[in-house]
C-alpha cells in the first residue's frame, strides 16, 4: 500500500513538475495536452476563493518563479514593499517604484492585488512617532523587527516594545500630530492605487500576544500608546474616503486560537472587531494570517471563520504557512537555525493539515474571500529551513500541494 502511495504521489509530482516546465515555457509535446493537470491552484479553487501568494514581484524573481506565480495564483499581497517603512522612510518621502511595478506586472498579468499594509508598529519608521522626525532615511524593504538572537551568542531578544522605544529618538509626537501623518499616508497611498488595488490591511497586528483576554489587550507603544485605540477606526475611515471601493480588513497572528472556548486572543479580537464596528469603521473583514504548524488547532480555526462571519465580516487567510516541523506558530521564534534533516513523514503529515485546512476553508467558502499563501517556495519564505509552503526550493510541487489540489478539484470525492 505504502508503495503504491508513494509510486501514485510520484507519477503526480512528474505531471505537476511538466505542467509547470510547460508553464515555464519549456513544455515538450507529450504534456501540452495534459489539460486537467494544466490547471493551477487558481483554477483548482475558482468560484471558491482567490488563491493568493506573498511576495515584490516582479523584481529579483526568475522566469521559473514569475510562471509559476501566474499558474498558482490569481492575487499577490507585496511581502515588504508596500508596508509603512519602504515606502515612506522620511515625512516628505514617499518611495513608489517597487510598488508601482509590482501593481503594473500584476494588471498586465490579470493577477489582482492586494495592499499590505497601512499601519503597523513593525517595518514603519520611527519619524512617524517623533515629535521632531529623525533624519534619518531608512529605505530598506527588509524586515525591521528584533533580530532573533540567540541567548548564548549575543544576548536575549529584545521585547517588540523595547525595539520600537529604542528606535524613537527625542520625545514622542503630539496625538494630533501624529494623526496628521497617518491620515497623509493613508490618503497618499491609497489615493495613488485607487481602484487598481482590491483592499487593504488597514492594521495589522494590533493585539498583544499575552495579556488580560477579557480586553481587547492592544499593544502599548506605537500608535496606540501615540494616538490612542480610536486610531483604528479613524485609519478605516481614511482609507475608505480614499478608495470607497476597496475592501478593508484587519490583519492580526494567532486571532483564531482559543476561539472554541472564546478566550485567548481570538477573545480580544471580538472585542475589538465588535468596537470597530460600533464605532463606524468601513470594515470588510479579517485576516486570519495563518502562520501554523503541523499540530495547529483547526477547531479553533473553523470556530474563529464562524465568530468573524457571525459579526458579519469576511474572513481572508492572508499569509498561510505551515511548518513541516517544530510547533511555533507565531510571527518570530526560527528561522530554520537548527539545521536538522526534516524526516519525510513531516511532508505527509504537513499535507493532511494543509488539506484539513483547505477543508475548512471550502465548508465556509461563502465568507472566505482569498487565501494566500505567505510565499511561492521554501526558499522564498520567511521561515526558511521549516519548509512551510507547498512547493519545495526547487519549485517543485510537495505532497501538500497535491492534496489541496486534489481537493479543489474534486479529485478525493
Ligand atoms: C507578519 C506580517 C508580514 C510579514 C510576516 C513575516 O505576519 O504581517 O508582513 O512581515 O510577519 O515575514
Amino acid at each position: 500500500m505504502k508503495k503504491l502511495v508513494t509510486l501514485c504521489l510520484s507519477v503526480y509530482v512528474i505531471l505537476a513538475s511538466t505542467v509547470y516546465a510547460q508553464n515555464t515555457g519549456n513544455s515538450d509535446k507529450t504534456t501540452a495536452s495534459l489539460t486537467a493537470a494544466s490547471m493551477g491552484l487558481k483554477d483548482a479553487y475558482a468560484g471558491k476563493f482567490l488563491i493568493g501568494a506573498a511576495g515584490d514581484i516582479p523584481n529579483r524573481y526568475s522566469e521559473s518563479e514569475l510562471a509559476n506565480i501566474k499558474a498558482n495564483y490569481n492575487v499577490i499581497t507585496p511581502e515588504n514593499c508596500m508596508k509603512p517603512q519602504p515606502t515612506h522612510p522620511s515625512e516628505d518621502k514617499y518611495n513608489f517604484t517597487i510598488p508601482d511595478t509590482l501593481v503594473q506586472w500584476c494588471l498586465d498579468n490579470n493577477i489582482k492585488i492586494w495592499g499590505h499594509t497601512l499601519a503597523w508598529h513593525a517595518q514603519t519608521a520611527p519619524w512617524f512617532f517623533e515629535a521632531e522626525p529623525s533624519e534619518t532615511e531608512e529605505t530598506a524593504t527588509r524586515p525591521t523587527r528584533p533580530p532573533a538572537m540567540t541567548e548564548d551568542r549575543r544576548g536575549p531578544r529584545l521585547s517588540m516594545a523595547e525595539f520600537w522605544r529604542r528606535r524613537i529618538s527625542g520625545p514622542l509626537a503630539s496625538r494630533e500630530v501624529a494623526i496628521e501623518r497617518l491620515k497623509n499616508h493613508i490618503m497618499t497611498v491609497v489615493g495613488r492605487y485607487k481602484g487598481r488595488i482590491i483592499g487593504w490591511d488597514v492594521f495589522n497586528e494590533s493585539i498583544a500576544d499575552s495579556g488580560d483576554y477579557t480586553t481587547e489587550n492592544l499593544r502599548t507603544f506605537s500608535w496606540y500608546q501615540v494616538v490612542g485605540p480610536d486610531v483604528l477606526t479613524m485609519a478605516f475611515k481614511w482609507a475608505h474616503e480614499a478608495d470607497p471601493d476597496a475592501q478593508l480588513y484587519y490583519n492580526d497572528y494567532n486571532i483564531e486560537q482559543g476561539a472554541v472556548e472564546n478566550t485567548g486572543k481570538h477573545a480580544s479580537s471580538m472585542l475589538l472587531l465588535k468596537r470597530l464596528i460600533k464605532e463606524g469603521a468601513p470594515i470588510t473583514g479579517v485576516g486570519i494570517q495563518g502562520h501554523w504548524h503541523l499540530d495547529t488547532n483547526l477547531k479553533d480555526v473553523e470556530q474563529a471563520i464562524i465568530d468573524y462571519a457571525s459579526l458579519g465580516l469576511k474572513v481572508a487567510i492572508t499569509e498561510l504557512d505551515v511548518t513541516a516541523t517544530g510547533s511555533n506558530s507565531g510571527a518570530f521564534g526560527g528561522f530554520g537555525r537548527n539545521n536538522a534533516p526534516i524526516p519525510p513523514e513531516n511532508y505527509e503529515k504537513q499535507a493532511k493539515v494543509y488539506k484539513a485546512l483547505f477543508e475548512i476553508f471550502m465548508r465556509h467558502s461563502d465568507v472566505i474571500d482569498r487565501v494566500t499563501f505567505w510565499g511561492i517556495s521554501d526558499t522564498r519564505s520567511w521561515r526558511r529551513g521549516r519548509d512551510a509552503l507547498i512547493f519545495d526550493g526547487e519549485l517543485q510541487p510537495k505532497p501538500a500541494y497535491k492534496a489541496i489540489m486534489d481537493l479543489g478539484t474534486g479529485k478525493n470525492e
